[in-house]
């Protein structure tokens, strides 16, 4: 993995028309083109599904912005109703995927076993998945942050390794920070972050880890906290939903990055 420049993911949800996705995506790579020539940083654009062949061929040319894809099916091919596979993400030149987001675990049922095998699928067509874990509110209260953090960890990553090759994205994502317009502070974040880099080294070897394994924030980002969760020890980067929506306030966030 090229570390340890930042990472920053623009979750688009399903936020925007195609028609919308196609005029932010454009205005967006003229914001960064005036950015400068040597960013710091690594940009990831996830569209919703329909949009993601027209902004793949919008992203040819600029070399540090990727297209991500904001799910995954676990199965290669088949009757599969409705689902699209890590092969067709990888054929419309997908590079990231997000996987177990908190709203499909809720809305979606989503297990931790589906979103282990989406995790392999993945990662089996050289995608970088990018795993979502954090805990409720309910479970904040109830002190149980780590063990809820452990837990999904261990559940989601059961049974495999990374090879060589492969990389991995975690992101943070109290589910009670995100949407609601207030990030959690600093050194909650890099409390997590330490959390989840002792589960990885729990299960996979420290060089894996540190290597091949980035650990990022998501929930409430925008220009005026994205610093708090860049080049923080192991914090290197921000999943940013809402604050990403508006091509304007989105390049005010990644300037503070640049
Ligand atoms: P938010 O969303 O930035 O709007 O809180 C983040 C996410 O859900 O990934």
């Amino acid at each position: 993995m090229t570390k340890p420049s930042n990472l920053l993911i623009a979750n688009w949800k399903m936020s925007l028309s195609v028609k919308q996705t196609l005029a932010l995506t454009k205005a967006l790579l003229k914001g960064v083109s005036n950015l400068g020539k040597f960013l710091d940083f690594s940009l990831v654009l996830c569209p919703t599904f329909p949009a993601l062949s027209a902004v793949g061929t919008l992203l040819k040319k600029p070399a540090n912005i990727y297209l991500g894809a904001q799910d995954v099916f676990w199965k290669g091919h088949g009757p599969y109703t409705g689902e699209v596979s890590a092969e067709i993400l990888s054929e419309l030149g997908v590079k990231y995927v997000i996987v177990g987001h908190s709203e499909r675990r809720q809305y979606l049922k989503e297990t931790d076993d589906m979103i282990r095998h989406k995790v392999m699928a993945a990662l089996q067509y050289n995608l970088t998945p990018v795993l979502c874990l954090g805990e409720t509110y309910a479970q904040r209260q109830a002190g149980q942050r780590d063990a809820v953090l452990h837990q999904q960890l261990s559940r989601d990553l059961a049974g495999f390794s990374l090879t060589g090759q492969q990389n991995l994205v975690i992101a943070y994502e109290p589910v009670w920070a995100i949407g609601s317009g207030k990030a959690v502070s600093q050194s909650d974040m890099l409390q997590a972050a330490e959390v989840i880099e002792q589960g990885l080294r729990q299960m996979w070897p420290s060089e894996t880890v540190s290597r091949q394994v980035r650990i990022i924030y998501g929930g409430s980002v925008d220009d005026t906290n994205i610093k708090t969760c860049l080049n923080q020890g192991r914090l290197n980067g921000a999943l940013v939903g809402g604050a990403s929506l508006q091509a304007a306030g989105f390049i005010k966030l990644l300037r503070q990055v640049a």
